[in-house]
């Protein structure tokens, strides 16, 4: 019988914040994949999450490079997914562990779609985790949204000016990915009186944590892949 297959979010980062299904599921899970970038000494949601996985699971990676070119993208989440496959096929259940929630910005979801076109009957269970955006409002006692507050969720990989209109439109805005456009993404909220309504978040749940309100001592300076930035107009 063909194995099942998990797509499981380990939250943000601190393993406190991981569901009690998620730790169910990681104990018994006869494949972990995880997923790594080169960048990566080890996997930050294996960091998340070992503490939970089976003494016996194999562990097998699926490397996540950091381009945007879909070729190489595709062609890695293939090769990822005829991993995964095979042992699925073996019969085995495989878990993919992703850092936050498994449906938001998860190669999870990539690989999910090149699983079932190898084995389009497989059985699938994604399992929600805590959203990094969210782990960082409760972090700072903010809410993100209250009453009729309109709330929008950007990558901001591209060129800061297509923020403008969010930045007019919506009352809280998380930022996510924004290391490498941080300056030009500072400067625009400089001009549009929301700097000061902002707050930089990174690596939130790893010793490493760190967390500014004073955006302006970070422009210039190298920043963390996982980093976000929250602007709440109402004020922090
Ligand atoms: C590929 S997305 C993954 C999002 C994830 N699935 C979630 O639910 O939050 C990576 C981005 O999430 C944000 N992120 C994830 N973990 C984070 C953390 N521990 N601290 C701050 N930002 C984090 C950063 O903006 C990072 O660039």
């Amino acid at each position: 019988m063909t194995g099942k297959f998990y797509g499981i979010g380990v939250g943000p980062g601190d393993p406190g914040l991981l569901t009690l299904r998620a730790a169910d599921l990681l104990k018994t899970a006869a494949v972990i994949c995880i997923p790594r970038s080169a960048a990566d000494n080890e996997s930050t949601a294996l960091k998340a999450a070992g503490a939970f996985i089976g003494e016996s699971a194999a562990i097998i990676e699926v490397p996540t490079p950091m381009t945007r070119d879909k070729d190489v993208l595709e062609a890695e989440w293939r090769r990822g997914a005829e991993k995964i496959a095979a042992h699925l096929a073996a019969g085995c259940n495989v878990a993919f562990i992703t850092i936050g929630d498994a449906m938001l910005f998860s190669t999870y979801t990539y690989l999910l779609k090149h699983v079932r076109a190898l084995l389009p009957a497989v059985e699938v269970e994604s399992v929600p985790g805590v959203t990094s955006f969210a782990a960082a409002a409760a972090h700072l006692n903010l809410p993100l949204a209250e009453g009729p507050e309109k709330l929008a969720v950007v990558p901001a990989v591209d060129d800061p000016e297509a923020l403008r209109p969010l930045l007019a439109a919506f009352d809280s805005i998380v930022l996510m990915k924004v290391a490498g456009k941080y300056d030009a993404i500072v400067a625009l909220l400089a001009e549009l009186g929301l700097r000061d309504k902002a707050v930089y978040v990174s690596r939130l749940g790893y010793p490493d944590q760190f967390v500014t309100r004073d955006l302006d001592s970070l422009v210039g300076k190298k920043r963390d892949y996982l980093s976000l930035i929250l602007v709440k107009k109402g004020g922090l």
